[in-house]
């Protein structure tokens, strides 16, 4: 059974839908699934887990406050998770010149320690779906596959 860790960072509460509606998804397709919705470095500890960013940007660019905790300690200590799978979900809207940029710079900074990123990220743009949840289930089913 693949285990997931889905690390979530929402301002407004859609990111945290969409983590809630893949844990559903997830554990009906033969998953264990956490649901992290205040991400600390201690969600990092578990080597067999299988890491899934879902974040929206807030501000300009900005990380959402429940997750801005974990990036400054992800900056400031970076663990050893080097070969760590994980996937990448984007909220944002792309009438923001700063669109999707705490996802992305999340993706980059897990890719920096070494943690190899599962599949194309996906972004869900509020200018585009008003079902980011639908749609991120329709992605996951496909990621899970590449697990
Ligand atoms: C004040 C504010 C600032 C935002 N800033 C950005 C931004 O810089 N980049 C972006 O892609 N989206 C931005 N967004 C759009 C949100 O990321 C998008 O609406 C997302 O679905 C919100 O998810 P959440 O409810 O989980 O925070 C902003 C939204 C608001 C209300």
């Amino acid at each position: 059974m693949t285990k997931i860790r889905i690390l979530v960072g929402s301002e407004t509460g859609t990111a945290l839908d969409v983590a809630d509606a893949l844990e559903e998804t997830l554990t009906a397709n033969n998953c264990s699934v956490a649901v992290a919705e205040d991400p600390s470095l201690d969600d990092l500890q578990h080597p067999d887990e299988v890491l899934l960013i879902c974040t929206s940007s807030t501000g300009v660019g900005d990380f959402p406050s429940n997750i801005n905790p974990f990036v400054i300690a992800l900056n400031d200590t970076p663990p050893n998770i080097a070969g760590r799978r994980y996937g990448v979900i984007s909220l944002g809207d792309s009438s923001f010149e700063t669109y999707a940029a705490a996802a992305t710079r999340l993706d980059g900074m897990f890719s920096d320690i070494g943690a190899v990123r599962i599949g194309e990220p996906l972004f869900l743009d509020a200018l585009e779906t008003f079902t980011p949840d639908k749609d991120a289930i329709t992605w996951v089913k496909q990621w899970v596959t590449l697990l």
